[in-house]
């Protein structure tokens, strides 16, 4: 079904080049660690520059996991590190270390502006443009003034990232690698996740597995069966410093003067320029508060779809939202839900042969805005659509945070859960449903955030008319306006006769935090911390 885009001498050629980056590449580039169950998020602030120097020097000594598998002491049975460790800085915390603009200026855009930037017009200074929530729908119950982290005066400076194979061994880490040796920075935020039972397939709280689909870096994957199809992409649109999917390379931060003893690479195509992203990337971190009470009561309330028993029928709206069934069966190659339990791949698939109009899985479903993959609705041919939507995929490496709302999340339990408690009196007063908070610890990794993470959220999920739809945005991570006001309400499950419409439609998530963050390569790591790079322009 899916072409093949390399010759294997080709791909001889992306291991031996990628191969050479391992020493240097922070191992989260190349793992998700999905055997590691435990790990927290510490978004931290810069107190004092020289002595957070010091704490960030002794992590990249001593802490800070590499991708090269021989600098790792021991391994889980699933060949991960049984512990991990990384560092990743905004723009802010980038300005904190002491880099000069001459530096930090060769950031993007959209980094160095970060997640909420916003701007006083010009012609009337008292009118605030919103410029970037707008953007990515960071409006109304979004907005960054609500945040916890991230904004206003919990603005973050870096994120450290700690992985362990359960909660002890993690708290072993917390204690070694922050609560011991910390100086210079000051806590803003602890993102705790929920530690995951190893004998389970992860699911995200509303009940769905997943991670299924995800691009396969050329040169990173040594499995036979990922070496071919439309999954497998560049490396440089995940790693900057490579080429990537029009056969550049990603606009990359740079210094020019030469770097010294902490030797940075040539910047490609530039003389005098070494490349401070070399082996690095963007990371998109979104905390994504999930409401799942309110889910599954409008999907027990309201399906139309066709099924037996109401419970049938709102796992079945529910599937149609998200464009997969919750055991990760996709409704294109499965859409009864009897599924073949032996079907050789869950992600093999398009949608314009088998499924143009949406019949099994609607065209507004999560899976199918995010990924458009051979039907990208602006009249393009199949096979430009896939190259298309292979330039604007992200490597997830999310995880979900606070309890689940049952054991086990599972979606009869749930529903018996929904059926038997009295619904709110206004629908979009989700915090009464649940005091306690869970969600999505949304982490993408991306060479380029304008390119990926923002064109996906702004142009394919926020966008009302995406495929030719009307009043309806994505409706798993877009904004919805509050109960009473007419805009994007609605989503629709296209039928054989004549398509269902869901109006009022609520919104299910809701962004609490996030930052726009620079994960950099080790070399990049000790230049960082130099005194030279404080000189450097
Ligand atoms: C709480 C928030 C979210 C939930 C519950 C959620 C849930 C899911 C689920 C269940 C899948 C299907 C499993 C899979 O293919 O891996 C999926 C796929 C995906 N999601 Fe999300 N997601 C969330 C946020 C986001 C955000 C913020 C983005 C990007 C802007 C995103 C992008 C994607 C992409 C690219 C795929 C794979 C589509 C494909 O290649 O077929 N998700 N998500």
């Amino acid at each position: 079904m899916s072409a093949s885009y390399s010759t294997k001498s080709k791909l001889d050629d992306y291991f031996a080049e990628v191969n050479q980056g391992k020493e240097d590449m922070q191992a989260l580039i190349a793992r998700g660690y999905d055997s590691l169950n435990a790990a927290r998020y510490i978004l931290l602030r810069i107190t004092d520059s020289t002595l957070a120097k010091n704490y960030f020097r002794i992590l990249i000594d001593t802490y800070i996991t590499r991708a090269r598998k021989s600098s790792w002491k021991a391994f889980t049975e699933k060949g991960d590190p049984k512990t991990a460790v990384h560092l990743a800085f905004t723009h802010s915390g980038l300005v904190q270390l002491g880099l000069p603009k001459a530096v930090t200026g060769t950031f993007s855009r959209q980094f160095i502006e970060g997640m909420n930037f916003t701007y006083p017009d010009p012609g009337d200074p008292k009118t605030i443009i919103r410029e970037r929530p707008q953007l990515l729908g960071d409006t109304q119950r979004n907005d960054p003034g609500n945040w916890h982290w991230g904004s206003g005066e919990k603005w973050v400076d870096c994120v450290l990232m700690l992985y362990a194979e359960c909660s002890n061994d993690l708290q072993v880490l917390i204690n070694d690698a922050y609560e011991k040796i910390k100086s210079g920075v000051e806590l803003i935020h602890m993102g705790e996740d929920f530690e995951y039972d190893p004998k389970k397939i992860s699911k995200e709280h509303f009940g769905f597995s997943d991670g299924i689909s995800q691009p396969i870096i050329k040169g990173l994957s040594k499995s036979k069966k990922e070496l071919s199809g439309d999954n497998l992409l560049n490396p440089g649109e995940f790693i900057l410093g490579y080429k990537n999917e029009y056969g550049h390379y990603s606009p990359s931060p740079y210094v020019s003067s030469n770097p010294g003893e902490h030797t940075l690479p040539p910047l490609p195509g530039a003389e005098h320029k070494w490349d401070l992203g070399k082996n690095g990337t963007y990371l998109v971190f979104r905390q994504m508060e999930q409401h799942v009470e309110a889910f599954w009561r409008f999907h027990y309330q309201h399906s139309k779809e066709a099924a037996v028993t109401r419970e049938e029928k709102a796992v079945k709206l529910g599937a149609k939202m998200i464009g997969r069934w919750p055991d990760g069966h996709p409704l294109v190659t499965c859409p009864s839900g009897t599924c073949d339990p032996g079907m050789e791949s869950l992600n093999d698939f398009n949608y314009t042969a088998s499924d143009k109009d949406g019949v099994k899985c609607p065209l507004g479903a999560h899976i199918r805005r995010t990924n458009p993959r051979d039907q990208v609705h602006t009249g393009r041919s199949p096979q430009d659509s896939l190259v298309m939507s292979r330039r604007h995929r992200m490597l997830r490496r999310g995880r979900i945070y606070g309890p689940p709302l049952v054991p086990d999340m599972d979606i009869e339990k749930i529903l018996c859960l929904v059926r038997n408690t009295p619904a709110p009196h206004n629908r979009d007063d989700v915090h009464t449903q649940t005091p306690i908070v869970r969600g999505l610890h949304f982490i993408c990794l991306v060479s380029d955030i304008e390119r990926q993470f923002e064109f996906v959220q702004n142009v394919w999920a926020n966008t009302s008319t995406f495929a030719n739809l009307c009043n309806e945005v994505d409706p798993i991570i877009s904004p919805r306006p509050p109960e009473g006001q007419p805009d994007c309400h609605d989503f629709t499950t296209p039928q054989q006769t004549i398509r269902k419409r869901y109006t009022n439609v609520p919104q299910f998530t809701t962004i609490v935090g996030g930052a726009y963050f620079f994960l950099p390569g080790i070399r990049a790591l000790n230049y960082m911390m130099s005194e030279t790079s404080k000189i450097n322009v």
